[in-house]
């Protein structure tokens, strides 16, 4: 094909991040003719896609459009009915949100991120806690303070300021709950961040202090997915976008190459109608 790659790739055409001169880099994660039925309905068809590490991908949608069970196949929810997923050139098969996160892809989900009753740190060591013992994790001691100590450099890090101390992650903001979640994907060392409808119900501030974070996560060489509905988050964050349509890719896009007519027209399954 032509050199110069087209806006919209109509269909399964993929795209990869804008030029830099370089070659190619090689994506995290590869995903090949995924298919997901769920009983009569068809979520999802022949979807391809691959994630790159540093790049923020938005992944838009109308309502019904497959996004979360995309997102569900990626993190091991939801098996794929057809199609591969290779990550890191390697094909996987993510059987469960335990072997997805082995592969370094977590996802932060709005509401279900964190367990309001605890505090911060240890939302932030969930299932992972710190601790020490004399007979081999008989007697297992939770190191309180090493998570504390080690939450509030992570929060440093990231330039995070949130109350220290224990206070329970339910007296925190939305805007708060969304950064140390994103905290615990950065603390953890994840290479695929899934953020879903992360900066809905959030405040302006707190919606730039996600937006921010999300682009700080892109420069740590960590491949995000953002899924929202906002089109001026996604101009602002993403650097391509994938919109699904009825189940189907309908385009891929380039951030900088784009505007939001063509981005809404391929929300509405109309972009690329003349592309062959
Ligand atoms: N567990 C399930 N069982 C049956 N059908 C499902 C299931 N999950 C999703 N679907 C169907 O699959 C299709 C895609 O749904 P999905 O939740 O992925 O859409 P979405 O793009 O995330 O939409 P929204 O923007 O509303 O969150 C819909 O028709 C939905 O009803
Ligand atoms: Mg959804």
């Amino acid at each position: 094909m032509a050199a110069e790659d087209p806006l919209v790739s109509a269909g399964n055409g993929r795209i990869s991040p804008a030029r830099g001169g370089d070659a190619t880099p090689v994506p995290f994660l590869e995903i090949g003719g995924l298919g997901k039925r769920f009983g009569s309905v068809q979520a999802l068809s022949d979807i391809n896609l691959d994630i790159y590490c540093g790049e923020v991908l938005g992944l838009l949608g109308d309502n019904g459009a497959g996004k979360s069970t995309l997102v569900k196949c990626i993190s091991g929810v939801h098996r794929p009915t057809v199609g591969t997923i290779r990550c890191e050139s390697r094909e996987v098969i993510i059987s469960s949100p335990v072997v997805a996160r082995s592969l370094g892809i977590e996802t932060v989900f709005q509401d279900l991120a964190l367990i309001p009753n605890l505090d911060a740190a240890a939302n932030l060591f969930i299932g992972r806690e710190l601790s020490w013992g004399p007979f081999r994790g008989l007697l297992r001691v939770m190191r309180d303070r090493a998570m504390e100590e080690d939450l509030r450099q992570c929060l440093q890090q990231l330039d995070i300021h949130i109350p220290a101390g224990r206070m329970r992650v339910d007296s925190f903001s939305g805007g708060q709950r969304q950064a140390i979640a994103i905290a615990r994907a950065v603390r953890w060392k994840a290479k695929l961040v899934i953020l879903d409808e992360p900066t809905a119900a959030l405040s302006v501030p707190e919606q730039r202090k996600v937006l921010s974070l999300t682009r700080q996560l892109a420069s740590d060489r960590i491949a995000v997915i953002y899924i929202t509905h906002n089109l001026l988050d996604v101009l602002a964050v993403t650097d391509r976008i994938a919109i699904l349509h009825r189940g189907k890719k309908a385009a891929e896009l380039r951030t900088k190459e784009t505007n939001e007519h063509e981005i809404v027209s391929a929300i509405m399954g109309t972009a690329g109608k003349s592309s062959s």
